[in-house]
C-alpha cells in the first residue's frame, strides 16, 4: 500500500491542468448502455473509480479501449445484466447502471451498495422512481432485482429529496421509456446537466435542461446514438487545488476549468481574503494577506458542495478567527476532523457543525485517509504543517484524483509517494 509523505510548510507556484470530472464520466459511461453502437468519450480522468466501472462493463460483456483519457466503448454485445457485490462494494456509483440496464434489457440485478464511511446513503429514491415507471423491484440475497418485461413507462416523478445519482439513474431510464416523463426536484449539478445535454445530442428530446424540472420524451426502447463528446472539467479537483494555493499563501493557475461551475467555492475563497481571477477556462488564485475565518453550509448545486467541505475545513485551520462549517447532506462526513486534530487543528464538533479556531501552526504527523475528499483535506493540512506529514491509505485519493502528487510536485510541493 502507498502513502504520501509531505514536508511542509510548502510554498506553491505555477500552473496545472485539471482533469475531466469523475462524477460526470461515471453516469455518461453508464449511459452508453442505452446505445448498441460504438461511443467515443474524451477527457475521462484516469482514476480508480473509472477503472472499477470498466471492470463492471467487462463483466457485462462490453467491448472497450481506454487509452490517453479516451474511451471507445461498444455495448452491442452486452449479455449480462448483473452488477455483482465485489464491484459495487468498492464503488457505490456502480448503482448508475441500474437505470440504463433496466431500460434497455427489461431486467437487471444490482448489488445493494450498503453503508458507507460518510453516511447511510440509501437508494430508496432511485427504486421508488423506477417503481413509479412500472418496474417491479425486489430485494433478494443482497441484490436489487428489477424487472420491467413490457419496458418502462414515462410518468410524473417528484423526488422527495434532491439526489445526484438518483436523478441520473432516472434520467437514463426515462430516455428509453415509453412516453413522457416529468421529473420534478431534479439535481442541477453540472454533471447532471452534461448527462442531459449528451442524451439530447443523442436524439432524446429533453426540455428544461439545467433546471430542476425536466420533461423527457422516451424512445420506447429504441437505442440512442451518441456523438463523440468530452467530459467537463472536474470542479472538485479544481476547488481542491485552489484550496492548496490558498492554504500555502501561494499563487496558482488552473487550466482546463469551468469557473462558472465553481461560483460558490470562489465566493468562499473571497470571503477568506483570497482573490480569484478567471477567464473562460482558466482560474488564478492570488493569496490572502491573512486568511480570514468564514462560514460554510453544504447544500445542493449551485450552493456550496459537500465534496469541498473537508478541504475548506483544512483551510479554516489557517484562517484568523472562528470558522463554522455545517454539513447538511451526509450525517457522518466529519471523519477528517480527528485526523486534522492530529496535526494540531482546534476543532469542536457538535452534531452537524464544526467550529474551528485559527490560525494554528499545524505540526506534521501520521494521518489516515478515510474517504476520498477527507483524504485531500489531510494533504492540504500536510502542505501547511511544519515538518513531515505522512498520509496513509491513499487508495481513497486514487479513486478520484489523477496524479495528485505529481501535480503538487509540479507546483513546488515537497511530496513523495512511498510504499508502506
Ligand atoms: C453524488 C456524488 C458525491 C456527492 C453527492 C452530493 C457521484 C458519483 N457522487 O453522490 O460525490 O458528495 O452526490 O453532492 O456523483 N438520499 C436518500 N435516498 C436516495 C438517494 C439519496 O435519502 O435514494 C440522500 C443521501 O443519503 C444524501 C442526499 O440524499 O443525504 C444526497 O445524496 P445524493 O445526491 O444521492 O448523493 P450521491 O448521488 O450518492
Amino acid at each position: 500500500m502507498d502513502y504520501l509523505s509531505i514536508t511542509g510548510p510548502s510554498r506553491l507556484g505555477g500552473e496545472i491542468s485539471i482533469a475531466g470530472a469523475k462524477n460526470a464520466a461515471l453516469p455518461l459511461m453508464a449511459a452508453t448502455l442505452l446505445c448498441d453502437a460504438p461511443v467515443v468519450i474524451n477527457n475521462i480522468p484516469d482514476v480508480a473509480d473509472i477503472r472499477t466501472l470498466l471492470k463492471l462493463f467487462d463483466k457485462l460483456g462490453s467491448k472497450f479501449l481506454f487509452e490517453d483519457h479516451t474511451l471507445t466503448i461498444d455495448n452491442e454485445a452486452v449479455n449480462n445484466t448483473t452488477a455483482t457485490y465485489d464491484i459495487v462494494k468498492t464503488m457505490r456509483a456502480s448503482i448508475l447502471v441500474l437505470g440504463p440496464l433496466l431500460a434497455r434489457f427489461g431486467r437487471c440485478e444490482v448489488s445493494l451498495p450498503g453503508g458507507c464511511a460518510i453516511g447511510q446513503r440509501p437508494i430508496d429514491l432511485h427504486l421508488k422512481a423506477l417503481e413509479q415507471m412500472g418496474a417491479i423491484i425486489e430485494i433478494k440475497n443482497g441484490y436489487v432485482v428489477a424487472t420491467a418485461p413490457e419496458g418502462l413507462q414515462g410518468t410524473r416523478i417528484i423526488f422527495d429529496k434532491i439526489t445526484v445519482t438518483g436523478s441520473e439513474n432516472i434520467i437514463m431510464a426515462a430516455a428509453l421509456a415509453k412516453g413522457k416523463s416529468e421529473l420534478i426536484n431534479v439535481a442541477k449539478e453540472p454533471e447532471v446537466v452534461q448527462l442531459c445535454e449528451v442524451l439530447h445530442a443523442a436524439g432524446v428530446e429533453i426540455e428544461g435542461i439545467g433546471g430542476d424540472e425536466l420533461i423527457i420524451h422516451g424512445t420506447d426502447r429504441e437505442p440512442v446514438c451518441f456523438e463523440e463528446f468530452s467530459i467537463i472539467p472536474d470542479r472538485i479537483e479544481a476547488g481542491t487545488y485552489l484550496c492548496a494555493a490558498a492554504i500555502t499563501y501561494s499563487s496558482v493557475t488552473l487550466n482546463h476549468v469551468r469557473p462558472d461551475h465553481l461560483d460558490a467555492v470562489t465566493a468562499k475563497l473571497h470571503e477568506a481574503g483570497c482573490r480569484v481571477e478567471s477567464d473562460e477556462n482558466t482560474m488564478t488564485l492570488y493569496p490572502a494577506a491573512r486568511l480570514k475565518a468564514f462560514e460554510i453550509s453544504t447544500t445542493e448545486y449551485p450552493g456550496f458542495p459537500t465534496d469541498m467541505q473537508a478541504q475548506f475545513m483544512a483551510l479554516a485551520t489557517q484562517a484568523e478567527g472562528v470558522s463554522i462549517i455545517e454539513e447538511r447532506l451526509f450525517e457522518n462526513r466529519f471523519m477528517h476532523v480527528s485526523e486534522l486534530q492530529r496535526l494540531g487543528a482546534s476543532i469542536h464538533l457538535k452534531g452537524h457543525t464544526a467550529t474551528l479556531n485559527g490560525p494554528i501552526q499545524l505540526l506534521g504527523a501520521d494521518v489516515m485517509a478515510t474517504d476520498l475528499r477527507a483524504s485531500s483535506a489531510l494533504v492540504l493540512g500536510g502542505l501547511a504543517a511544519s515538518g513531515v506529514t505522512n498520509v496513509h491509505r491513499i487508495y481513497h485519493l486514487d479513486r478520484g484524483y489523477e496524479a495528485l502528487h505529481e501535480k503538487l510536485k509540479c507546483l513546488g510541493a515537497k511530496i513523495e509517494r512511498l510504499k508502506e
